[in-house]
């Protein structure tokens, strides 16, 4: 009896250890050419002690890989699916049981799925009013349908926002508030939020916001000590996070909901592809995000009380993240897309490094690189072509490999979309320019990759013999 009390003590003061470190999680994106096997990816989780993560979508291998895994996990639904959800209860219903239900009572513990984000960002500037009329009916059929199906009580349902949703002119957070054009949308789906005791979940981005505003530094932007604060009345803002969370604050509170609690949905900083995007400084950012959210002092308008959650964008790399903000877009990860640790924080792991990927699957250690025997008069047009399809964005100015010369950005190019076709021996073609090697052409910080095997192309390395006989000739030039 008195050993079983101790046994109830012990788990929960290790409960109570671990809500307090809980708060961190990940956004485990997918937009990659060959993107890591969940299974490796929750071994990572596990191995950093990330107990939380965020999805995009809702793939079924991902949430198999999750199942029993105890991680709590946020489920996504694209923008594309509002229209029809909103329309309709049964497409509601049919997502839930599909895409949930399944996996609550799935084998193994099942998955813990604690938030359904309804859509990604509908309220994105730059997407005009193309899903505004459907965010409300959609979140609301979610909810009955998750009503329906007694689940009610276990997922909340949320909508993740951009932090363009809300401005201030003066850049004050007390003059805060959400963009006109859906101040009445945002009125519903809040009262919506409110009603359901559901978080409102907000995208940070210091980055972009250093990008977008002169009067942002870097150091006010990676919550330096050193940068010059800015007054607002009687509230001192030291850093561009408080910044941006106050004036979300403001403006929910300008539609009547000043206790809405708020949920970081997405934050970050890129290493590449990018003016000040580099490991260095992202590792700055992260240990000053991660200081203050473990200080608890919250904001100068909600002090002590930080997000109640906080999800970094991102876990890994993607290569087909689209790029029409910037070549950054694809180099958001705090691992590698093989999931090698950029640099290290405190994701949960505590004070040692973060652990690396394990035992992942390489294809073979190939390159395509550009002939220098032949004619280069096509080169650089051939580059361009290989850039439309590959992943060219490390070339680009003050990125990892744009510092190496001509030929040297060809091969960069070239190997990019050799690798991205699983190394098959006409994709390092170019018009008789290409030239498979087996010596690593990787300079200082630019790494040429070699691409992770999938399920598409291991059957092609099956065939080693195969394979060595196709690229002997063109090796021994
Ligand atoms: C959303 O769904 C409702 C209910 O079916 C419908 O009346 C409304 O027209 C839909 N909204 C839009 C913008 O299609
Ligand atoms: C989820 O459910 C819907 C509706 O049943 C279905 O169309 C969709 O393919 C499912 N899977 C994912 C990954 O969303
Ligand atoms: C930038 O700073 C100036 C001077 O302090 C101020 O007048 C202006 O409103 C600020 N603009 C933004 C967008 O923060
Ligand atoms: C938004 O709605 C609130 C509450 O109705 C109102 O006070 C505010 O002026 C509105 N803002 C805009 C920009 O329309
Ligand atoms: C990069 O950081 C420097 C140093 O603070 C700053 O002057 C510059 O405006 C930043 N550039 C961009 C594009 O963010
Ligand atoms: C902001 O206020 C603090 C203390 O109230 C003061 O020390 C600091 O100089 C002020 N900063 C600016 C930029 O006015
Ligand atoms: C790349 O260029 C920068 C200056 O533009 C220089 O500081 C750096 O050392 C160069 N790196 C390499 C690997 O050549
Ligand atoms: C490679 O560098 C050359 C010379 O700087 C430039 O003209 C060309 O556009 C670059 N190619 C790529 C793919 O970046």
């Amino acid at each position: 009896m008195l050993l079983k009390l101790y046994i109830v003590l012990i788990f929960l003061t290790t409960l109570s250890l671990h809500s307090r470190v809980q708060a961190i999680g990940v956004n485990w994106g997918t937009s990659a050419s060959h993107p890591l096997p969940p299974s490796k990816v929750v071994e990572l989780l596990k191995a950093n002690k990330i107990s939380k993560v965020k999805l995009f979508d809702a793939d079924p291998t991902v949430l198999e890989s999750l199942s029993g895994s105890g991680i709590d996990v946020t489920v996504g639904i694209p923008n594309s699916m509002l229209k029809s959800l909103n329309a309709s209860k049964k497409a509601a219903e049919s997502w839930v049981h599909n895409n949930l239900t399944r996996y609550l009572s799935d084998g193994g513990g099942g998955v813990k799925i604690e938030y359904i984000a309804v859509g990604d960002e509908p309220f994105l500037q730059s997407y005009g009013q193309q899903f505004q009329p459907f965010i409300v009916g959609a979140v609301t059929n979610i909810q009955v349908a998750l009503i329906g199906a007694k689940l009610a009580n276990n997922v909340k349902v949320v909508v993740p926002c951009n932090s363009d949703a809300y401005l201030s002119e003066s850049g004050l957070p007390s003059k805060g508030h959400f963009r006109s054009e859906i101040n009445k949308t945002m009125i519903e789906l809040l009262t919506f939020l409110n009603k359901h005791h559901s978080p409102f979940f907000v995208n940070i981005y210091p980055f972009l916001t250093l990008r977008q505003n002169k009067n942002i530094s870097l150091v006010f932007s990676l919550f330096e000590p050193t940068a010059h604060s800015l007054n607002d009345t009687h509230k001192t803002y030291k850093n561009s996070f408080d910044l941006s969370y106050d004036t979300l604050v403001t403006s929910l509170s300008q539609l009547g909901f000043p206790e809405m609690e708020i949920v970081v949905g997405q934050i970050g900083w890129p290493t590449d592809g990018a003016v000040n995007a580099s490991s260095s400084i992202a590792q700055t950012f992260m240990k000053g995000l991660v200081t203050h959210l473990e200080s608890k002092m919250g904001t100068p308008l909600r002090p002590k009380k930080p997000p109640t959650e906080t999800y970094i964008f991102s876990l890994l790399d993607e290569d087909q993240r689209s790029i029409t903000t910037g070549n950054f877009e694809r180099h958001w990860g705090v691992f590698t897309f093989d999931g090698q640790a950029k640099y290290h924080f405190n994701l949960g792991q505590g004070s040692r490094n973060l652990v690396n990927a394990q035992n992942v699957e390489y294809l073979l250690s190939r390159w395509c690189v550009v002939n220098n025997n032949k004619d280069l008069t096509d080169a650089t047009s051939k580059a361009l072509e290989a850039c439309s399809v590959a992943d060219c964005t490390a070339l680009s100015p003050g990125s990892s490999c744009f510092n190496i010369s001509w030929p040297g950005n060809v091969s960069y190019a070239f190997n990019s979309y050799y690798q991205q076709h699983d190394q098959s021996a006409d994709s390092c073609d170019f018009g008789g320019l290409g030239l498979i090697t087996t010596v690593d052409p990787s300079v200082g910080n630019c790494r040429y990759i070699v691409e992770i095997q999938t399920s598409d192309s291991v059957s092609l390395n099956r065939t080693p013999l195969f394979w060595w006989r196709l690229l002997m000739p063109l090796d021994l030039h």
